[in-house]
């Protein structure tokens, strides 16, 4: 064979690979027993060559955090509750429901930790809570470690309270008794250290926590990103070095235009790109695809970014989209058509 037709079939062979793979990014629906699949505001972990997907459980009969699991991220088998409400109820005593929760693997003490918002039924998210729980298997149960506001006495590390007026207010007023989370993202660094990504300040603020070393706890090392500017469901992840975060607008579950940041260290002065959405139809862009981002995750070398369509009028029903992070031609990342 000659070195060009070697090549072409180089060629042709990388493309075969590839386009399966991308094919395969479709949000989930239904899983093996046809049943809607209930795990939104939640994410995908990939352990031992499988995945896990889960999240909010919105289904009549369950509530929690549900587990799917997978070896190809499109058939999706029903795993369970890895985290039951009632177990949540009882350990803080109340009346709860938990949203956006989030799993990490701690390769130190190679055991999987869940943060989730924790909110009061019928106190309008005024509890803004953040609740922790631990478990040797990915698909739980997970045991509760705690439910507590956040960097309770610790002051921020970037510099005084510059920013907006009302924001700053809040993060003096909640100094004692702990920040407010609500939204939440997690972010695992190269060097395993973990972080929070919190909707604070009466959702005014984005706060970026350092999580302890098994991830249960935070060390009261933290940021305010963007104070005033009222931002929530974040999402972060790194490309080449460089840290990304994507936030959507604070319309409940109404959808509306996601924004783009970027920054050089996790502590660091993070800038405005504005929006990560690439498609021809403006309304794609004022609506993020008509979702709400949940995280990020990395399936074959290929970057999804996953959101929640949410159905307003039955978040049951919500589905969800899935679509494809690439780097533009600046090196920007973008969430494409
Ligand atoms: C959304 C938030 C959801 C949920 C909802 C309640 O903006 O991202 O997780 O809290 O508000 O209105």
């Amino acid at each position: 064979m000659s070195l060009f037709r070697y090549k072409v079939l180089l060629l042709v062979l990388f493309f075969l690979r590839s386009i399966p793979s991308i094919a395969l990014v479709k949000p989930p629906e239904f899983d093996d027993s046809k049943k809607y699949i209930s795990a939104h505001a939640g994410g995908v972990i990939k352990f031992k060559g499988h995945y896990f997907l889960y999240g909010e459980n919105r289904s009549d009969h369950e509530q929690g955090v549900s587990i799917y699991q997978s070896s190809n991220i499109s058939n999706w088998k029903y795993k369970g509750l890895a985290l039951d409400i009632n177990d949540v109820n009882k350990f803080g005593k109340g009346d709860y429901f938990v949203e956006r929760p989030k799993i990490i693997y701690n390769k130190k003490y190679d055991d999987f930790v869940m943060w989730f918002h924790v909110e009061e039924k019928n106190q309008g998210y005024k509890a803004a809570l953040v609740g922790v729980a631990r478990s040797k298997n990915i698909l739980g149960p997970y045991s509760l470690v705690s439910i507590s506001r956040i960097n309770k006495l610790f002051r921020p590390i970037n510099g005084n309270l510059v920013g907006e007026r009302k924001a700053n207010l809040i993060n003096r007023r909640d100094f004692a008794s702990g920040q407010m989370s609500r939204d939440i993202g997690v972010f695992i660094d190269d060097d395993d250290k973990g972080y929070l990504i919190s909707t604070t300040e009466d959702n005014a603020t984005i706060a970026i926590s350092q999580m302890g070393d098994d991830y249960t706890s935070l060390t009261g090392k933290y940021i305010r990103v963007q104070p005033g500017r009222y931002e929530e469901a974040p999402v972060m992840f790194k490309i080449q070095g460089k840290y990304y975060l994507i936030t959507s607008g604070t319309t409940g579950w109404k959808p509306n235009g996601a924004t783009l940041y970027e920054s050089n260290k996790v502590f660091g002065a993070w800038k405005r790109l504005g929006s990560p959405i690439i498609s021809k139809d403006p309304h794609d862009i004022k609506t993020t695809f008509h979702s709400q981002g949940s995280n990020v995750f990395k399936y074959n070398g290929i970057l999804i970014f996953m959101a929640d369509n949410w159905n307003t009028n039955n978040l049951a029903k919500s589905r969800y989209i899935w679509k494809l992070v690439q780097l533009d031609s600046s090196g920007k990342p973008r969430i494409y058509e």
